[in-house]
Order: structure tokens, then C-alpha cells, then sequence
């Protein structure tokens, strides 16, 4: 029997040129309906839109994500308790696999030091359980096997990171000559973590590294126009409170839907290691991050006033994003009441991600240079959701001009990204009521 089962819409660019599919399509028994879409939409859609740099080019985010590498490297003690705790965990479940998932894996050298890392902790565990044994009459329990699921966004580079894992495989299998890693299988996982990702409790290790300041949209009110943040693409010295406030509440409820969404899916006891850009200043208008996108977004304005970026185009901009407060993030998780905190912390890490020297240190070096890796760290990550508002041709004018206004900003004060890093536990039993759980988020359709 033919179902119709989704109604839809396709675009295709080819050459810049945009084709609008419409009618039907047959899939098997299944009819999918192709309607129009209005072309290239201006309003932003994160799911669509977010992604890194793809490829592995000089601009990509594969080469452009020490900044990234440095904070998987410092939150490495941290991950590796958490792996301790889990291998326990995944040993009293039926099977005795471990289920690990990486949140915004992203593309790139970074993805696969996440997997590596697991790995190598996951080994050390089993070395020590041996050591346990030795001696004894107990034979060995088989080792364990540890599935991964790597998710990002759909518009990720997926690609780069299955062909990338190849060679990691054929890496680590040379290296391994003692047969000390785990037997381990990798899955790409498309979609947002904003949503459902998993079944019911069944991972035993999340961890996400610089991607939970990445809100699931622009606040509405901001993305309908009828707020303005004048100027700028994220809160700054002239942002009026109500956007501050639009922000502040769009992380709240992300950060709590997320939680919820992961409690679900996590065994009892399951852990979670997350790191993000936060705040250390208490007062919003001037937290590290904004300043970040301030001299971005005085970049645009140069652009305004030559006459290459219109005045509107700037004003509509907003990015999805909010750096919280060490209490900001605290706050959700305790109002959450489905996770414990192991531990919690800020570091900071300087601005250019080729400044090796110690965080405590307030010299720039060289702060053009500076300004340089900065613009082309900060490019890597921002750079499509710039090209798909503004247009491609602005691109490299802009990053000259941003680069610029971070060395002038580095030469005054040597500015540093709060990082956050939360290990969290889930509790036995969720605190919220039944009714509150995601599923029934999903009929009120509230993920949309
Ligand atoms: C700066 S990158 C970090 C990548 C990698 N974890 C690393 O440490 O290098 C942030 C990643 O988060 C992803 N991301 C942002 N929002 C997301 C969402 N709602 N669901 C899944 N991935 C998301 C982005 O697509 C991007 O790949």
C-alpha cells in the first residue's frame, strides 16, 4: 500500500544558482511530497545553518582548531575519571559494552583526540582490573567493547571525519602492538542535542567540548525584529537589557531541555563532561566572549560604512549563542534536579591559540600575529553562518579588518575565553514529573 508519509521541500545550489524542487517522490512504497520553499531564507535556522569550516583547506576548522585542542587536552584528568566511573558502570549492564557519545564532534585532528583518549582511559582501566586478578583463580571477564556515536549538527562535515577515522584505525592498530586498546566501533550521528538522540537509558558517557554556548536558535523576538540589538551580533556595551534578557532566558531553557534530554537517555549513574565558553565577569555587557563578537561586529560596521554591508543586514544578524556565568550554569543544573555535580570549574585559555604561554601571563607577545591566528580561529567557526547572511565576497576583507581590531584590542589588555568544565552524575531517579518528559515535550512540539 503507497503512504504518504512526509510532505517536504528541497533546494538545490549549484554554481549559485538556486532550484526549488516541487511534487512527488517515490521512495519504495513511501511518497514523499516535494512542495516550494521560498529560495535562500535570511531568517537563520540552526539546524541548517551551523556548521564549522569544512574540508581540511587553510581556512577549514580542521586546521584551524588548536584553541578547541587545547581544552580537550587541560579537561583530560577530568574525562578520564569520568571513563573510570563508566567502565563500572557499563560492567553491571546487560552486555557489558560501553556506549560513549562525543556532542559537536565537529571535523578535524579534535574529533578523533576524543576518541583516542576514551580509548586510552577505557585501556588503563582494563590494566588495572587485570593487575587485580593477577594471582588469582578468577579467570579475566572478556574485554570490553566500547561503542561511539559521534553527533553534530546534519550540516557537519561527516565526510572528513569517516575518511579521517580510516586512517586513525590503521594508525592505532600499528601503534597497539601489545593489543591494549579495547575492541571499539564509531558511528556518525546526525542531528541536534536539542533534540532526542537516544533511546532510553542507554549511553554511559557524554561529553562535548566548545559547543554548548551554541543556543538551538536566536530568541525569538530578536529573530522576528521586534527587539534590535543594534549594531551588534551578540550582547556588547550598548545591548539594552532586554536583549540581555532574551539571551539569558534562551540559555536557561536550552541548557535545562538539555539536561533532561540526556538524563533520559543515560543509565543510572551515567556521567557527563562538558566544556564551554562561559563568563567570568559578572556583567554581561562586558564578558571576554562579547568582546570576541564586538570587534567582529565593529568589523561589519566598517563595511556599513564603506558601503558593502547594508546597516539592516548587520541589525538582523544575531548569533545563537550565550557564554554563562559559573552560577548561571550551576543554577539550571540544581533547578534541573536530575543530575549531580562531580566538580565544576573555570579556566582560561588566551585568545590566540598559538600562545603558548602560561595562562597567568598578561604579555602579548606579538599582538598583529595575534590578531591574525585569532581571525583565522575565530573564521573557521563563524565564517558559513556570515556567508550564508551577508554574502561570500565580504569575507576576506573582513577577517583583514577583525584582525586588525583584536591586535589593537590585545595591545591594550590581553584577553583571555573563560572555559566552563562541569562532570556531572545522573541520578537513580528523575525528580520532574513523568509527564514532563521529552517525549511529551515532542507531542507539544515544542523541539520545532
Ligand atoms: C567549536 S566546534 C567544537 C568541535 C569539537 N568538539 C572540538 O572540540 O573541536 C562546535 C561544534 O558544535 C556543533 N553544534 C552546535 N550546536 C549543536 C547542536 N545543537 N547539536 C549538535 N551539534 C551542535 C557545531 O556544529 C560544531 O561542530
Amino acid at each position: 500500500m503507497e503512504k504518504l508519509l512526509y510532505s517536504c521541500s528541497a533546494t538545490i545550489t549549484c554554481h549559485g544558482e538556486t532550484t526549488n524542487l516541487s511534487g512527488r517522490a517515490k521512495v519504495g512504497n513511501i511518497i514523499v511530497q516535494l512542495s516550494t520553499w521560498p529560495a535562500i531564507s535570511a531568517a537563520m535556522k540552526v539546524e541548517r545553518d551551523l556548521h564549522m569550516s569544512r574540508g581540511d583547506g587553510e581556512t577549514s576548522y580542521a586546521s584551524n582548531s588548536r584553541l578547541q585542542e587545547k581544552s580537550i587536552l587541560k579537561t583530560r584528568p577530568v574525562l578520564h575519571e569520568a571513563v573510570a566511573a563508566s567502565y563500572e558502570t557499563s560492567s553491571l549492564s546487560s552486555g557489558g559494552a560501553m556506549v560513549v557519545a562525543d556532542l559537536g564532534c565537529s571535523s578535524g585532528p579534535n574529533t578523533l583526540l576524543v576518541v583516542s583518549e576514551v580509548l586510552g582511559a577505557v585501556a588503563d582501566r582494563r590494566e588495572a582490573e587485570l593487575a587485580t586478578l593477577m594471582g588469582g583463580q578468577q579467570p579475566p571477564p572478556p574485554a570490553k567493547h566500547v561503542q561511539f556515536f559521534l553527533n553534530d549538527l546534519p550540516g557537519n562535515d561527516f565526510n572528513l571525519v569517516f575518511q579521517s577515522l580510516e586512517l586513525f584505525k590503521k594508525l592505532a592498530a600499528a601503534k597497539d602492538k601489545g593489543d591494549s586498546l579495547p575492541p571499539y566501533y564509531v558511528a556518525g550521528l546526525p542531528g541536534s542535542f536539542y533534540t532526542r538522540l537516544f533511546p532510553d537509558h542507554c549511553v554511559h558517557l557524554f561529553h562535548s567540548s566548545y559547543c554548548l554556548m551554541w543556543r538551538s536558535k536566536v530568541p525569538e523576538e530578536l529573530a522576528r525584529g521586534t527587539v534590535v540589538n543594534e549594531g551588534n551580533m551578540y550582547i556588547w556595551e550598548a545591548t539594552p537589557p532586554s536583549v540581555v534578557k532574551l539571551y539569558r532566558k534562551q540559555f536557561q531553557e536550552d541548557f535545562s531541555l538539555f539536561l533532561k534530554l540526556r538524563h533520559n537517555e543515560l543509565v543510572a549513574n551515567g556521567q557527563m563532561v562538558l566544556a564551554f565558553l562561559g563568563r567570568k565577569n559578572k556583567d554581561v555587557l562586558h564578558g571576554e566572549v562579547s568582546y570576541m563578537w564586538g570587534l567582529l561586529s565593529q568589523a561589519l560596521q566598517s563595511l556599513v560604512k564603506e558601503g558593502r554591508v547594508e546597516k539592516e543586514k548587520l541589525d538582523s544578524f544575531n548569533l545563537p549563542f550565550y557564554a554563562p556565568s559559573v552560577d548561571e550554569v550551576r543554577d539550571v543544573i540544581k533547578q534541573s534536579e536530575v543530575f549531580d555535580i562531580n566538580h565544576i570549574q573555570l579556566f582560561e585559555s588566551n585568545w590566540d591559540p598559538h600562545d603558548d604561554l602560561d595562562d597567568s601571563d598578561d604579555l602579548v607577545l606579538d599582538s598583529v600575529q595575534s590578531g591574525v591566528n585569532v581571525a583565522q580561529s575565530i573564521r573557521a567557526v563563524i565564517e558559513p553562518l556570515i556567508a550564508h547572511h551577508f554574502g561570500e565576497n565580504i569575507l576576506d576583507d573582513l577577517f583583514k579588518i577583525y584582525a586588525r581590531n583584536v591586535a589593537a584590542h590585545l595591545q591594550k589588555v590581553k584577553t583571555k575565553y573563560p572555559v566552563i568544565v562541569l562532570s556531572l552524575k545522573a541520578r537513580r531517579v528523575p525528580k520532574y514529573h513523568a509527564n514532563d518528559s521529552c517525549y511529551s515535550l515532542l507531542t507539544h512540539g515544542q523541539f520545532m
